[in-house]
């Protein structure tokens, strides 16, 4: 069997922690010859909560965990870490405005961009989950200069995970012969889910999503506002936000970067190098896929002028949250 990789989670006490520690520590993530020893980062007042959490690791008796570290100490967690899930953050609270939630959580992912950058391994593959994901992870990457910035992601994964199983039940077939939905720019409503180069599997044949569906109206309407705003109905439902569906968009994320996402596109939210007249040095959603521990932008889609229209939105969006992220870093 191989040597454990050390695997760390953020927010560890939290909800979206409380499913991802399973779907590592069963084998779903790295697969099933890998063992992780799981590092556990929370704040100091959650300690009691994830002592919780690693007894209940514990009682799992999971054959592919090596070991268990909490700690309220980013460098402690961060240490010789191969692949980092960065789920803790501070969650919205009553009456306060996105712009102060922004600074707060900015804040956050400089510090650990900073301890990422002293004891890390220097290939470590990093997601960040906690919102705002895409300009908390350019944070991130730009106060760890010494790991490459191609190893720094944001999660867009269950936004195309619901887009996917969106179509699929709307054409009628399984989740899984639906593929190569697009979600471009931020995880944040201005998200643009695009279904123009999605293929369906039908009767053993491949058809365009846009002709089995056939309805452009729902494709450019109903279809984008119901991902874009599937959180907030999560939310509505649940009294609490996406948790299981986020740690197995987390883990399916993970897991095809460092195992190959095969001959399908995965979305992934990258440092931008202006592809599709996305803004550059962005953390812009691309349609990518993945080989050998790495991603690439996939290239020469047609952008139709809606599709145009729809990326300029959410790229004017990341670029202007940039601006503020810096202009906090600065104080
Ligand atoms: P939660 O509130 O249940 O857990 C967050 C945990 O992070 C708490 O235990 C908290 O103590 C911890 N935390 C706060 N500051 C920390 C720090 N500096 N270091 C380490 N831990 C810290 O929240 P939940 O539901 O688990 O969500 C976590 C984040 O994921 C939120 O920001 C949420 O908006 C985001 N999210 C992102 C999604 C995406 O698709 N990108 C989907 C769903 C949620």
């Amino acid at each position: 069997q191989a040597a454990p990789i050390k695997v760390v989670i953020t927010g560890a006490a939290g909800q979206i922690a409380y499913s991802l520690v399973y779907q590592i520590a069963s084998g779903a993530c790295f697969g099933p010859d890998q063992p992780v020893f799981l590092h556990l980062l929370d704040i100091t007042p959650m300690m009691g909560v994830l002592e919780g959490v690693v007894m209940e690791l514990a009682d799992c008796a999971l054959p592919l965990l090596a070991g268990v570290l909490p700690t309220a100490n980013p460098e402690e967690a961060f240490k010789d870490v191969a692949a980092a899930f960065l789920v803790g953050a501070m969650p919205r609270k009553e009456g306060m405005e996105r712009k102060d939630l922004l600074a707060a959580n900015v804040r956050i992912f400089k510090e650990q961009g900073q301890a990422l950058d002293k004891v890390a391994r220097k290939d470590v593959k990093v997601l960040v989950v906690g919102n705002p994901a895409n300009t908390n992870a350019l944070i991130c990457s730009k106060y760890a200069p010494s790991i490459p910035k191609e190893n720094f992601t944001a999660m867009t994964r269950l936004d195309q995970n619901r887009a996917q199983s969106q179509l699929a039940a709307k054409i009628g077939v399984p989740v899984k012969d639906v593929k190569n939905v697009i979600i471009w720019g931020n995880h944040s409503s201005t998200q643009f889910p695009d279904p123009s180069n999605a293929v369906v599997t039908i009767g053993g044949a491949q058809k365009p999503v846009l002709a089995a569906v056939n309805d452009e109206e729902y494709l450019k309407g109903a279809f984008v506002s119901t991902v874009q705003k599937r959180g907030a109905a999560v939310i509505a439902a649940r009294k609490m936000s996406s948790a299981l569906s986020a740690a197995k968009a987390a883990s399916d994320h993970m897991r095809d970067w460092f195992l190959g996402s095969g001959d399908r596109w995965v979305s992934m939210g990258v440092v931008s190098d202006g592809s599709y007249g996305a803004p550059a040095d962005v953390v812009f959603s691309f349609p990518v896929t993945t080989s050998n521990g790495k991603w690439k932008i996939v290239e020469g889609l047609t952008v139709s002028d809606f599709a145009r229209q729809m990326l300029d939105a959410t790229g004017k969006e990341l670029a202007e949250e940039k601006e503020e992220a810096l202009a906090v870093c600065k104080d």
